[in-house]
This record gives C-alpha cells, sequence and structure tokens, in this order.
C-alpha cells in the first residue's frame, strides 16, 4: 500500500517533469492495440506504447479465436516471414506488431505484454504479477471479389468520345450496404448506389478525366473493399509561363503542370539554337522539384551572360509526351540607370565640345596674328599690343 501511493506520487511528479532525478516506475500503457476487422490478403498492425523506468520490455502474445487460455508468444519472422515486430526504446518503449498478406487463419486474441519488474524472467515469479498486458481482436474475413472492366487508355483518336467502367460484386458473405466511385483519391459526387453492378460514364473523354478510378463497397460489418481501374492518357501541358523576366542577380523560377495518367517523368533543357541541351549545372544554382503533375526549375543569383534563352519542360509517360517552352530573360541591373547615363553622357560630351572649342579658339587667334596673309597686318599687331597692355594694366 506504502509502495503503491508512493508510485502514484512518482507518476505525477513524472508527468509535471519535476523531477530532478530519477525515481522507478512501474510500467504503464499510454497506446494499447486496437480490436480491427480486416480482409484477407490485407496487412494490419498493431501499436502499443509503454511508460516506465527502467524502460519497459514488451512482447506480443497471440491466441486463436476462443482459445484465450492458450497464448503463444509472437516472434519478427513467423507465419512464413508474415510477422514483422518492431520496437524502439527511448523515454518509452513502443512496439509495432505487423501481419502482411492476411489468411482466415490470422483471426484470433493478439496481447501486448510489459514489464520493467528486474524478476519478470524469473520462472518462480507469478508472470500474472509483474507482466501488464493489453488485448485486441482481428477478425479476418474473406475478401469480396469485385468483377471490373480492364484499364482503358485514351488516345487522340478516342479523345471526346464516351467511355465507361464498371465494377460487378460478384461473391460476398456480406450484404453491401452502397457503391461508390473515386477519381485519384477523391470521391466523385453522385456515384452512391444499392446496386451490386455500378458503373461510370465519362461522355467527352479528355486527358483530364485520366487518372486512378476506384469502385468501393462499403458493409456494415466489414471493411470496405474496392478495385483500382486505370485510365490512361499521353500527358498534356495545361499551364506554363510563356516567359520569365528577371534582373541579373535575381531568382527565375519556371514551372509546367500537367494532366494525363500516369503521372509523367518530368525533364528540363535549354533549347540552344535548335538543339535541346541538358541544362548546365556547373554552377550549382539550378534546382528542380517535381511532384506528380507539376515541375518547377528554379535558377538562383541569375547571370546575364549565360542563364538567358528557352527552357523546355517535358513530361513523358508511357503513352505518350509532350513540352513546352518558356524564355528567361535577363535585364542588367544598370537597366533603370540607363535613361540616367543617357543625360550624364550628354553632359559629358557637351562639356568635351565645350572645352574642344575653347582650346581650339586661343591657338587660332595666334595663328591668325602670324598669319603672313592678313593683309592689314598693322592692326592685328596693335590688337596684340592693346591686349597685352590691358592684361599688364590688370595685373
Ligand atoms: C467478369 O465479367 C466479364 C464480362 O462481363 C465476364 O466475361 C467474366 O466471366 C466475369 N468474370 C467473373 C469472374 O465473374
Ligand atoms: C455481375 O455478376 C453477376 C453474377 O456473376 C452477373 O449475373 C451479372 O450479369 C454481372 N453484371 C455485369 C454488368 O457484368
Ligand atoms: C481499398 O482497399 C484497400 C485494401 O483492401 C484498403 O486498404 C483501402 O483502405 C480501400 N480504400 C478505400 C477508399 O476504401
Ligand atoms: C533566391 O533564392 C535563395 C534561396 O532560396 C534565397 O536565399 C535568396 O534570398 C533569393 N534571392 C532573391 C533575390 O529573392
Ligand atoms: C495534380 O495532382 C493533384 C494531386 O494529385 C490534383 O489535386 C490536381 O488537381 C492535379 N492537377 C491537374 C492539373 O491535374
Ligand atoms: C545543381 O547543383 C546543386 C548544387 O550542387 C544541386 O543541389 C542541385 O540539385 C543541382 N540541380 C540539378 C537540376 O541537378
Ligand atoms: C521528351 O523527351 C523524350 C526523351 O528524350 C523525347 O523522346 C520526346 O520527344 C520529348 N518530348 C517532347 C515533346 O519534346
Amino acid at each position: 500500500m506504502h509502495s503503491r501511493t508512493a508510485v502514484v506520487a512518482v507518476v505525477l511528479l513524472g508527468h509535471a517533469m519535476l523531477l530532478p532525478f530519477t525515481w522507478a516506475q512501474n510500467a504503464g500503457f499510454v497506446k494499447s492495440p486496437m480490436s480491427e476487422i480486416k480482409l484477407t490478403g490485407d496487412t494490419f498492425e498493431l501499436y502499443c506504447d509503454v511508460v516506465g523506468n527502467p524502460v519497459p520490455e514488451i512482447q506480443w502474445w497471440y491466441a486463436e479465436i476462443n482459445r484465450a487460455d492458450s497464448f503463444k508468444q509472437l516472434w519478427g519472422g513467423a507465419r512464413k516471414r508474415r510477422v514483422t515486430i518492431n520496437t524502439a526504446h527511448g523515454a518509452n518503449c513502443v512496439s509495432v506488431l505487423g501481419i502482411t498478406r492476411l489468411t482466415l487463419e490470422d483471426s484470433g486474441t493478439y496481447e501486448c505484454r510489459a514489464s520493467n519488474d528486474p524478476k519478470r524472467n524469473d520462472h518462480r515469479q507469478n508472470p500474472a504479477l509483474s507482466w501488464i498486458r493489453a488485448q485486441a481482436t482481428i477478425t479476418v474475413l474473406q475478401k469480396p471479389k469485385i468483377n471490373a472492366s480492364d484499364q482503358i487508355i485514351l488516345s487522340a483518336e478516342t479523345h471526346a468520345q464516351p467511355f465507361t467502367i464498371w465494377c460487378n460484386l460478384t461473391t460476398t458473405d456480406n450484404v453491401p450496404q452502397e457503391s461508390f466511385w473515386m477519381k485519384n483519391g477523391v470521391e466523385i459526387d453522385t456515384t452512391r448506389t444499392k446496386n451490386k453492378d455500378t458503373s461510370h460514364r465519362i461522355n467527352k473523354a479528355k486527358a483530364d478525366d485520366a487518372g486512378e478510378y476506384m469502385c468501393v463497397y462499403t458493409f456494415e460489418k466489414a471493411p470496405n473493399a474496392n478495385t483500382t481501374i486505370e485510365v490512361k492518357a499521353a500527358p498534356d501541358i495545361t499551364g506554363h509561363k510563356r516567359s520569365e523576366n528577371k534582373k541579373e542577380g535575381e531568382n527565375a523560377t519556371m514551372y509546367c503542370k500537367s494532366v494525363g495518367y500516369p503521372h509523367p517523368v518530368w525533364t528540363w533543357r535549354k533549347l540552344d539554337g535548335i538543339f535541346y541541351t541538358d541544362i548546365d549545372n556547373s554552377s550549382g544554382r539550378f534546382f528542380i522539384t517535381n511532384r506528380d503533375n507539376y515541375t518547377e526549375l528554379n535558377v538562383l543569383n541569375l547571370d546575364i551572360t549565360t542563364d538567358p534563352g528557352e527552357y523546355h519542360c517535358n513530361a513523358t509517360n508511357m503513352i505518350g509526351t509532350s513540352g513546352t517552352t518558356t524564355i528567361l530573360r535577363v535585364r542588367s541591373l544598370l537597366a533603370p540607370l540607363w535613361p540616367f547615363l543617357g543625360v550624364l553622357a550628354e553632359v559629358i560630351i557637351l562639356v568635351i565640345i565645350i572645352v574642344v572649342y575653347e582650346k581650339r579658339k586661343k591657338p587660332d587667334e595666334i595663328m591668325d596674328d602670324d598669319e603672313p596673309a592678313v593683309p592689314i597686318k598693322t592692326n592685328s599687331t596693335n590688337n596684340h599690343k592693346e591686349k597685352n597692355i590691358r592684361q599688364r594694366n590688370q595685373k
């Protein structure tokens, strides 16, 4: 009794994170495994998260349905390597039990056992006292069979033509509640019906109609059943910039968006005259980000000599290919200064003209003085003398 109050106090203190030094703490569940209903062929994972000091050990145990008295320990690699157990020790101990390719025989009770009792593996100790346990029931049901239409390939000839995809629930232990259609993981409105046969019609096929379609059947007491039907089309580029205009030193962003399915492999190249060349990234300034139907080319710290030109994005999938170009223009940083520089240049030229003219004027006068051909030489000499006198007077 006394020790339990101490433990409670420690847990409370521990949660308030006031512990200046380590205290012993019994193992306790933070997260325990949850019961689930699964279909044959699927996968399940059970989580178990335990706190305690020292960090507890986790084990997984299994008992067949209605045989709760006969638990056996489960190990990674069991059941023809369909069982995996991943355990991580940090502040807590977290363990994940996974079973793949489920069969009906995997149904049963799965138990997470945890303990940090130092004597937990001592055979004289009663395990019920030293281990804490949490159980989950896994029920595996036969997966319903769905007969569905084959994949559809939209080509140039079938564009604007109608197409129909269909699903037919052929065998199931359970009565379906409803069925509906999804495209690329999103439910298509107004496709819910209560029929075992369901179909979806597109009246005018476009590349945009390509994608991953799925018919989904819902059941009251079983997981959804579904089948995927692929509608494929060559990529078609539906968005890009015609041009990108930037100043040197800035960053440029070019992108392309596509429709079509499967999602394309994207490449960027530069148009060099009439040839496409791989982008020269020796400067390390080119960055490409690809998402399913979107690609982005970023050029950092633009260089006015090497970077301008036409950049071509190429989208290619198994059905076809498509591409388009963006013109990258890079302006000089001095460009906004040009009008001012023009005025400045005019002023400088004007000043030069004036200076040159002034410099040329004086030698002309002297040459006039010495000009022997000038008829009235005396006048000129007089002028010269007068000028000299004036200059002397000024001093
Ligand atoms: C699936 O449907 C097709 C066409 O309706 C039919 O020929 C085929 O036999 C069906 N398969 C099964 C397993 O029901
Ligand atoms: C769906 O399957 C059932 C039973 O196999 C069959 O009778 C029915 O004709 C099928 N419907 C379609 C559209 O294939
Ligand atoms: C489709 O079926 C798979 C496998 O059974 C299941 O994991 C998935 O959740 C189902 N998807 C939908 C939307 O029902
Ligand atoms: C260009 O991009 C880099 C990296 O994203 C960033 O650090 C820099 O500030 C950007 N330059 C301009 C002019 O926006
Ligand atoms: C691109 O893909 C995303 C998610 O896959 C989708 O939401 C979006 O509508 C798609 N865009 C185009 C243009 O296909
Ligand atoms: C260009 O080089 C940089 C730096 O080496 C690198 O991070 C980037 O991924 C490269 N870009 C391309 C398109 O290869
Ligand atoms: C895209 O690149 C592929 C492989 O280099 C080439 O065969 C195809 O013609 C290109 N598509 C376009 C539209 O340029």
